[in-house]
């Protein structure tokens, strides 16, 4: 939220420093002195989070990098060499995997949080467009990142990724030759992979500093959807207030993240990639890491050809496409009321959604026949449904619950409940 500076340079060195390139201004305004909405609850500590993933995942990837071979005939022994030689490059090595799923389950949190509480409505449209390219350069980092290992499934998995652009017509052959440097998935893929995996994480980094700043024009949104309409009764300082309960969030996520580290680092992997890539030798199934399965069971729900178009290229437009129905959402929901809460109809429609991806990624984890290939058909129908048809019929036609007037009434509302509930019941 706009608002007037109230920093106040205190040394001579600030004082100087503000006249020419007034950054410490910046962020005292940004992250101390910021009007943030009193009621954010702790799915709002998610943002905190991510930012710590992209921190943590970018310096043990540079770490790594200092020890890992980027030749198909070295790298899976670079691998074995970090964990077993180089000093805690174990523990270097599982902090960056499960690292990647950590910084996952968040966004996808971080994300369906948008979603319930509208986060993506006027005047939030940029916060959230920049989220989806983050979001779309997280899944190739993460991609680019696996087949560095050099493992049947990393082989294989690039394999079937790189081919799928072999669908595309006309310029599909050219598109994967350039993916492949060559003929095949071989050296040339790897070493673009490995520049293209290190480079993607700072292409991130960028996008965040845009995603930040663009969310600090309007302010927060808040679990109300209402916006701020008094700043003194509505709003408290980020710092302390939010420094702390994100602090606090930040160690619980970490307690988590450590857990995996280290009682059941391979918990989440696969373990066909401990098996170094062998290109005649095809696993039994090839599966992608657990986060990108469900689009990868979209990609494989389109079996048949849709009028003129192959099952193929169904399955990757139909994979592509449902990212590219996120940059539009904010103007496909119709709605004006921004948090399911006071939208009981929208809310229900939104778990069967929340199930429908789940499932999905249990469905993309199994093999593509009989039931499952079935089930995954209705739950890609029903993602495409509840973005092209759901949202914007609802917001027409919901009759939403009555909205706070404002975001400290809907707090004090609240504690008045809390007080009623706590209170005897009156003697008969
Ligand atoms: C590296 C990844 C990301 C980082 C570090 C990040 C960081 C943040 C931070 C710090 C906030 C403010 C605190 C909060 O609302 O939790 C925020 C808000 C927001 N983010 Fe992200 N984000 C990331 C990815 C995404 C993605 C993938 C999306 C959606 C596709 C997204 C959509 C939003 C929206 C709409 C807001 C405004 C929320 C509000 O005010 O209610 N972000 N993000």
């Amino acid at each position: 939220m706009s608002h007037p500076s109230t920093y106040k340079p205190g040394t001579g060195i600030e004082k100087w420093l503000d006249k020419r390139l007034p950054i410490i201004r910046m962020g005292y305004d940004s992250f101390v002195d910021f009007p943030t909405p009193k009621n954010l609850n702790y799915w709002w500590t998610f943002g905190g989070i991510l930012a710590v993933c992209l921190v943590i995942q970018i310096i043990t990837g540079i770490i790594l990098a200092m020890h890992y071979t980027p030749h198909t005939s070295m790298a899976f022994d670079s691998v074995e060499h970090i964990m077993r030689d180089v000093n805690y490059g174990w523990l270097i090595r599982y902090v960056h995997s499960n690292g990647a799923s950590m910084f996952f389950l968040a966004v996808y949190i971080h994300m369906f949080r948008g979603l319930y509480y509208g986060s993506y409505k006027e005047p939030r449209e940029m916060p959230w467009i920049l989220g989806v390219v983050i979001f779309l350069l997280m899944m190739a980092t993460a991609f680019f990142g696996y087949v560095l290992v050099w493992g049947q499934m990393s082989f294989w998995g690039a394999t079937v990724i790189t081919n799928l652009f072999g669908a595309i017509p006309l310029i599909g052959d050219d598109i994967r030759t350039l993916l492949w440097g060559g003929f095949s998935v071989d050296n040339p893929t790897l070493n673009r992979f490995f520049s293209l995996h290190y480079l993607l994480p700072f292409a991130i980094f960028g996008v965040v500093g845009l995603h930040i700043w663009a969310f600090h024009i309007p302010g927060n949104n808040n679990p109300s959807g209402v916006e701020i309409k008094d700043v003194k009764k509505d709003t408290v300082p980020f710092h302390p207030y939010y420094t702390v309960k994100d602090g606090f969030a930040i160690v619980v996520f970490l307690i988590l993240f450590a857990a995996f580290v280290f009682f059941n680092p391979n918990a989440l992997g696969h373990a066909d990639n401990y098996i170094e890539a062998n290109p005649l030798v095809t696993p039994p199934s090839i599966v992608p890491e657990w986060y990108l399965l469900p689009f990868y069971a979209m990609l494989r729900a389109i079996t048949f050809d849709i009028f003129f178009i192959p099952a193929k290229l169904g399955g990757v437009i139909t994979m592509f496409s449902s990212i590219l129905v996120l940059f539009v959402l904010p103007w496909l929901d119709t709605s004006k009321v921004r948090s399911m809460r006071y939208r009981p109809i929208a809310r229900m429609w939104f778990i069967l959604f929340v199930i429908a991806c789940i499932a999905l990624g249990y469905l993309g984890g199994k093999p593509a026949e009989g039931n499952y290939v079935l089930f995954a058909q209705i739950a890609t129908a029903y993602y495409f449904a509840f973005f092209l048809i759901i949202l914007p019929l609802l917001g027409l036609l919901e009759t939403p619950k009555p909205l706070p007037k404002s975001i400290a009434e809907s707090v004090l509302k609240n504690k008045a409940d809390a007080s009623a509930g706590a209170q005897p019941a009156p003697a008969e």
